[in-house]
């Protein structure tokens, strides 16, 4: 059976973001909504909603400042086009007449889009405004992450938010699986005969994901302190990596269908052993504004995951993730089980094991790392076989561009379900409940020199692949 166009949900007839004036839409939605525009992508009015006491000329002089500000070249036409969508409702979110003049914004919609800039305990009180309001029938809301700080307090808002819509209208992003790197992954195991056999225990010795910035936390301490690396972006982020990595095919590609693979995978992992997880935290931090003065969160994480299925078990998927540390790359490495000993070759050799890496960010690209008899060397040596998918066929579209688009045409295989919140908080709680102490580290190192025990029997942590 086929998913036939009769069965696409209907394209969004408004935009409306809830906390425009605010820090994320300066620095991505503005942005991403030009570049649809320019692409011709954009298709329906854009509402505004905030606190503040703004105009639409402030609003659009907000929206070209911003744009700019992101190094995006401006071009008039396409602005004055994206300028044209917009206008502005000023209101406080806890004030029902506010979502009276929302609704007199948006009068004659039938699928409005509601996309939720705002902190997350303003959610609930939105979405029931929104409901209350009578505007909820046929819309999709759009919310950004953190869904909980842990298992409970994700399923209280979910449960909250359920009070008033339901599960299929709401599209929480997870800004990774809008990532063309992540999304190429999938493509790339079950397009290929020669990768999807051998992506498996029958081959592999261990995966490696490092998720690595070398900023820090600079002006973000309020938000990042009683967040930490694994909130911020191990249970959300890496998991979706994980998941795509790890998840079988799915049969169809409809959302329901493959969310159901990548929930398959995610009970498939089991709880994260608090023995096998390291937090760090780099010298400095404490200093940082907005950050408690004895702070003990982590700026690293690292740990192991175990998988209990057919393709997984006794392959332990190791993931660290860190701020300051020596450079900004994100990547997935598959580590091959190490060949037996080479007894022809006469002056013995011990070949590093093949390596397979997809580089996520801040570029994307596949290297196979194999070893070869190098003339240069006189004897066997490392070869890299590196593509880089900007030079085949170019880098994609932004996250938020991918996902605001998808959110507005009502696709949501890439936004994160209920169920898929609910088991990573599962994984990672008893991380999260046990007393583990946090280690300090320099900044531009690789975090403290406890998680290199994780990795030790594996052959240690492999420096990611970096740009030449
Ligand atoms: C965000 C985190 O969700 O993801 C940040 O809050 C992190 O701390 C960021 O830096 C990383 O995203 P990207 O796309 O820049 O790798």
């Amino acid at each position: 059976m086929t998913t036939t166009n009769d069965d696409a949900p209907p394209t969004a007839d408004v935009l409306v973001i809830f906390g425009i004036t605010g820090d994320l839409a300066r620095v991505m939605t503005f942005r991403s909504l030009y570049r649809l525009e320019a692409r011709g992508l954009l298709d329906c009015p854009v509402v505004g909603v905030a606190v503040d006491d703004w105009t639409v000329e402030q609003l659009a002089r907000r929206a070209r400042d911003s744009i700019v500000a992101t190094g995006e070249q401006l071009d008039e036409e396409v602005f004055g086009r994206f300028v044209a969508r917009l206008s502005y409702v000023s209101g406080d979110f806890t004030d029902p007449a506010t979502y009276g003049r929302v609704g007199e914004a948006i009068r004659g919609a039938s699928t409005p889009c509601f996309y939720l800039e705002i902190p997350p305990f303003l959610f609930g009180k939105v979405v029931s405004g929104i409901a209350e309001a009578g505007l909820g029938d046929g819309a999709r809301f759009v919310i950004e992450k953190p869904f909980g700080h842990d298992q409970q307090s994700a399923r209280a808002l979910a449960d909250e938010l359920h009070e008033h819509v339901r599960e299929e209208q709401l599209f929480r992003i997870d800004h990774y699986l809008g990532k063309m790197g992540l999304a190429e992954i999938l493509h790339l195991r079950f397009a290929n005969a020669i990768l999807e056999p051998i992506w498996s225990r029958n081959f592999l010795d261990c995966v490696q994901i490092t998720m690595a910035e070398s900023f820090g936390v600079d002006d973000r301490g309020s938000f990042y302190d009683p967040v930490g690396a694994l909130r911020d972006v191990v249970v959300n982020h890496l998991m979706q990596v994980v998941a795509a990595a790890a998840m079988e095919p799915p049969a169809r590609g409809d959302m329901h269908t493959v969310k159901e693979s990548q929930v398959a995978l995610f009970r498939s992992v089991v709880e994260a052993d608090p023995r096998h997880y390291v937090r760090g935290q780099y010298d400095g931090y404490r200093d940082v504004r907005g950050v408690a003065p004895g702070s003990t969160t982590e700026t690293f994480t690292a740990l192991r995951l175990d998988i209990e299925n057919w393709r997984w078990a006794g392959v332990p998927f190791f993931i660290r993730a860190g701020k300051r540390l020596p450079v900004t790359q994100t990547e997935l490495r598959l580590v091959f089980k190490r060949p037996p000993r080479m007894g022809f070759w006469p002056k013995g050799h011990d070949p590093e094991p093949n390596q397979l890496v997809i580089k996520l960010d801040p570029s994307t690209g596949i290297r196979f790392r194999v070893d070869a008899r190098r003339a240069d060397l006189g004897r066997i040596g490392p070869i890299e076989l590196d593509m880089e998918f900007a030079d085949e066929g170019g880098e994609g579209a932004t996250p938020y561009e991918v996902l605001l688009l998808a959110a507005m045409t009502g696709d949501s295989t890439r936004f994160a379900r209920q169920d898929g919140i609910d088991e990573t908080w599962r994984v990672m709680q008893p991380l999260l409940d046990a007393e583990t102490p946090v280690h300090p580290y320099a900044p531009g190192t690789w975090g403290p020199e406890a998680a290199n025990g994780l990795t030790a029997g594996w052959g240690g942590w492999r420096t990611p692949w970096l740009p030449a």
